[in-house]
């Protein structure tokens, strides 16, 4: 691009988050009925290789359509955006990132992630493609920030990116702390495009939960072998089978461990008991309609701008703004696309 010049390595500033405290957490799940762990503990090195399975997995489309409505959509999106710095919030691997770059060319790329060795990989690669845009990592726990690190890159308009639909994966009370958070860290003139899951035929929603290839299974399983690798547990997970149900009074799908038997077990130097068919659960999925995402959103103080979603209805990019902002002026009429509504 004219003007920019071409960066070859990425700025990381490590700000060293806390371990979480992994014992009282998981004490605290085994005592609730029914038993429930949080999902983050899903993602060890073996459990996000197998996430990224999921994710090509025929049945589980949620990946392969929100790529593609970002692709499709960027230069609206970006025009919608307006000019800042992009903050990807738990970017991982930061793949659905790159045709909002290409579209938005932001005054930098600002991803925030909890693992560091994985923030650097991603901060690496995206540097390589996009040569222009300064890209900057911060490995944090996004969610206690009391605000973001002073860096010149950041003393910009701020534009949130969260994909991937990972606030279903939070109670709604939640989701709504998570939402006021990310209010607090982008500020008064800011901008949050964020990417949702919808509810859809329960058929098709239990298939994508419970792919042929056995890999929703697997993801699932293997937080018993963390259990047992990192709070001395003595799981066997031959003794639990794995379910994936949809939930239609919570609008969720629910993911289990089943105990096939009556059974005990050690976990954080306690004995547990299961009785046969109890579940264990290890992560919600909540599928918000617009609207019901649309007020999810106010409750946290934002305001719904503008959607996108694919010609299925399947998922939908909702932008919001600050509620309590003047009314924005600057936006394009309505460009007049189906799938795309204010
Ligand atoms: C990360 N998150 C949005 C996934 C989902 O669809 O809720 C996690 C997942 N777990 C099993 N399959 C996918």
């Amino acid at each position: 691009m004219p003007g920019r010049l071409a960066i070859t390595s990425p700025q990381l500033l490590d700000l060293h988050p806390a371990a979480a405290d992994l014992r009282r957490l998981v004490l605290a799940g085994m005592e609730r009925q029914p038993r429930q762990l949080p999902a983050w503990l899903l993602y060890d090195d073996q459990g996000s290789q197998l996430f990224d399975a999921i994710c090509e997995q025929p049945e589980y489309g949620l990946t392969r359509t929100e790529t593609a409505l970002l692709q499709q959509r960027a230069p609206e999106l970006a025009q919608a955006l307006g000019p800042g710095v992009l903050v990807e919030f738990g970017a991982g691997s930061a793949r659905k990132v790159s045709p909002l770059l290409e579209a938005l060319q932001p005054a930098a790329y600002v991803a925030l992630d909890i693992s560091a060795g994985h923030l650097l990989q991603a901060c690496r690669a995206l540097q390589q493609r996009h040569p222009t845009t300064p890209v900057l990592g911060i490995s944090c726990d996004y969610s206690q920030l009391e605000q973001l690190p002073a860096h010149p890159w950041l003393e910009r308009r701020r534009l949130g990116f969260y994909p991937g639909s990972s606030i279903g994966n939070f109670t709604p009370e939640e989701a709504v702390s998570l939402l006021r958070q990310f209010l607090r860290l982008l500020g008064p003139d800011s901008r949050l495009l964020i990417g949702l899951d919808q509810p859809k035929a329960v058929e098709r929603l239990e298939a994508a939960y419970n792919d042929q290839a056995g890999y929703s299974a697997a993801f699932a399983l293997n937080l018993l072998n963390r259990l047992n690798r990192d709070l001395e547990g003595d799981f066997h997970p031959e003794a639990f089978r794995y379910r994936a149900w949809w939930q239609a009074e919570h609008s969720r799908i629910a993911m289990a461990l089943i105990s096939r038997e009556a059974q005990t077990v050690t976990l954080a130097g306690r004995r547990w008991a299961f009785a046969a068919g109890e579940p264990l659960i290890t992560e919600y999925s909540v599928k918000y309609t617009p609207s019901a995402f649309a007020q999810l959103a106010q409750r946290a103080g934002w305001r719904p701008l503008q959607r996108w979603s694919d010609a299925q209805g399947d998922l939908s990019l909702h932008l919001l703004e600050p509620a309590d902002r003047a009314p924005a002026v600057d936006l394009e009429p309505d460009s007049g696309q189906p799938h795309s509504e204010r």
